[in-house]
């Protein structure tokens, strides 16, 4: 008995034909989309993290870090989707980054940490307090509004954080990344942080945290309020400012090379104020620069600190690109040098931030033009 073969009705075979074609179309697009470039200015999510971390499960929970954490803050339960890829487990795939990296360091000084003069006084500023006046270390550690506030707040960490942190590069002028970076968890600025008006557009408005020192210091100039602000100790006077600072008081006179300078006073209260670790400096110096110059920037500084807080970073405005002027802010067009930087390593730091992008533990913004 012969088998009789299945006929598909004509109006049946068309529709199937169209429905192949679609399929095949979007196939199509999806792949030529893959093989695209990353375009300019990035989106937030561009996979240009190594595969081998793309499609990653979250699985740190919390990085230890950096203060007390509250009742509420240990029992938080994640408030997003898991990140595919973080810093973190970036450990587990470049070698380079696991002999460097250091989780559990502490980033920031403690009430506690007034036990621990012994440890904290192997070395100078910024890497410790030799030779410094500790009373004045005592007396800014306990004194009664140091509340030093958990960076991820009451509420808790999320599971995945994806950071901006905007340094003051040439780069950043006519960028318009400014809604790119405002478009990130926490927003990392920096010294001359001008960040309204013209700059909005370019640098964004957002501010989460605020590092400086004291001739740094541009606070008036950073929108947002609440902002958390981290100091940096990098010499004994700044020690000295510190204590004023969580006083209320102006600021001493800087007398540097027998020339006074006048330095001013910040509105920050002393509540909302954090202390860089000096162990921290230490690390950053000894285990990413190398050693090289005579202390890390501050700008280094924060890229690390924003290494250990979030999940994913994306730093602006840093690479010393000398097509660019120096500061963002710049009125004439400033040339890079050992001098106008101050002494920085600039070759040092900007092949380091090279490397970390390499690497895939940040995203360091560029420009063709
Ligand atoms: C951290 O917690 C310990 C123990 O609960 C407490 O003694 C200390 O004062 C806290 N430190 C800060 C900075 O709140
Ligand atoms: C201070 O403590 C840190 C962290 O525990 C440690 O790495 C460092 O070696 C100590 N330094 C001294 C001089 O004890
Ligand atoms: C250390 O600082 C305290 C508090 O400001 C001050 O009273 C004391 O005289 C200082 N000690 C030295 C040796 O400078
Ligand atoms: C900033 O950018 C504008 C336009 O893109 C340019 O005219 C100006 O010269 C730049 N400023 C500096 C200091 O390079």
């Amino acid at each position: 008995m012969a088998v009789n073969r299945f006929k598909l009705p004509r109006s049946v075979k068309v529709v199937l034909m169209v429905a192949l074609l679609c399929y095949l179309s979007i196939v199509l697009v999806g792949m030529a989309a893959r093989m695209q470039k990353p375009a300019y200015p990035w989106t937030v999510n561009d996979g240009y993290f190594p595969a081998a971390l793309v499609g990653l499960k979250h699985t740190d929970s919390r990085l230890t870090s950096s203060g007390n954490q509250t009742a509420e803050q240990k029992t938080a339960k994640p408030k997003t989707a898991p990140c595919p890829k973080t810093i973190a487990s970036l450990t587990k795939y470049s070698k380079w980054f696991r002999e460097r990296y250091q989780p559990g360091i502490k980033l920031f000084l403690d009430r506690d940490d007034t036990k621990h003069y012994d440890n904290l006084s192997a070395s100078g500023p910024p890497f410790g307090f030799k030779r410094q006046n500790l009373t004045v270390l005592s007396q800014i550690l306990q004194h009664k509004d140091f509340a030093n506030p958990p960076v991820h707040g009451l509420a808790g960490r999320q599971s995945c954080i994806r950071c901006a942190v905007v340094g003051c590069g040439g780069i950043l002028n006519g960028s318009g990344a400014g809604k790119e970076i405002d478009g990130h968890d926490y927003v990392f600025r920096l010294n001359r942080a001008l960040s309204s008006g013209r700059f909005a557009n370019d640098v964004g408005k957002r501010t989460t945290f605020y590092t400086f020192f004291p001739e740094s210091q541009h606070l008036n100039d950073v929108e947002d309020e609440n902002v958390l602000v981290f100091y940096a100790i990098f010499k004994a006077y700044d020690a000295d400012y510190a204590l004023n600072m969580m006083n209320g008081e102006k600021p001493p006179k800087y007398i540097s090379r027998g020339k006074t300078y006048g330095v001013r006073t910040p509105v920050v209260s002393p509540t909302r104020v954090k202390f860089v670790h000096p162990n921290f400096f230490t690390y950053v110096f000894k285990t990413f620069l190398d050693s090289k110059a005579y202390r890390p920037t501050t700008g280094a500084l924060v890229v690390f600190l924003a290494l250990h807080i979030c999940d994913e970073v994306t730093i602006y405005g840093f690479g010393y690109d000398p097509r660019f002027t120096m500061h963002y802010y710049d009125t004439k067009f400033v040339v890079h040098t050992r001098a106008s930087t101050g002494t920085h390593d600039v070759d040092n730091e900007r092949k380091l931030w090279h490397k970390l992008h390499e690497e895939g533990a940040i995203r360091l913004f560029k420009r063709d033009l």
